[in-house]
């Protein structure tokens, strides 16, 4: 059995940890830890999964836009399942959970860069050839990294430019994948 909900504040232990996993390292955690404490990533979706109650998934979305834009925006970043909870479709849980509630938000966009072969199951598409820039370029050999999908008709093709993240996110080093 296996769950999904937002994560409560007084779960930030659990989000940390699932990172930590799920990466294996630090770096994760404690960008996912400055980003919920960073206004201009706001609104977020930050939402945990949990198999017999214990968190096993997370995935955050943080607000971007596009410049010059009126756009509702988000970016999915970062999306970590602890090792053993992994290839069981968790992941794609999380991230149709997450592309439900913007919608319902009323969220119109929403950018990704990761995997291509993993996020093209979930309807995202290269973005820059939709006329969406990086926050900063991405390397040519991983330009189909940087995707896009549309939560409401007729975005793709009214709205095009260079998309700004949040704050914290707004350095060089995440953008290269
Ligand atoms: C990548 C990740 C989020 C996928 O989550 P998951 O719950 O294991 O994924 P799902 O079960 O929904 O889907 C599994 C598929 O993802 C694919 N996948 C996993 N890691 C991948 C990678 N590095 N590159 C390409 N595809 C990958 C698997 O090949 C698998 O495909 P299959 O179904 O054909 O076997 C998870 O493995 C993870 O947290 N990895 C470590 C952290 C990470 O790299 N995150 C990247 C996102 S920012």
């Amino acid at each position: 059995m296996m769950n999904i909900r937002e994560a409560l504040a007084s779960e930030l232990a659990d989000v940390l940890m699932v990172e930590q996993l799920a990466f294996g390292q630090d770096d994760e955690a404690k960008l996912v830890e400055a980003l919920l404490e960073d206004p201009s990533a706001k609104p977020i979706v930050s939402l945990l999964a949990f198999k017999k109650n214990q968190a096993v998934g997370h995935i955050l979305f943080t607000k971007v836009y596009i410049a010059e834009s009126e756009n509702a925006a988000s970016l999915l970043a970062p999306l970590a399942i602890v090792p053993e909870a992994q290839k069981q479709g968790i992941g794609g849980r999380l991230i149709d959970h997450g592309l439900q509630k913007l919608s319902q938000a009323g969220v119109e966009l929403v950018f990704v860069l990761g995997y291509p072969k993993y996020y093209s199951r979930f309807g995202f598409k290269p973005a820059g050839a939709l006329g969406f820039e990086a926050p900063y370029p991405i390397p040519e050999q991983n330009a189909d990294a940087w995707m896009v999908q549309a939560l409401q008709p007729n975005i793709i093709g009214s709205v095009r430019g260079k998309v700004v993240c949040a704050e914290v996110l707004n350095q060089p080093e995440y953008w290269r994948e």
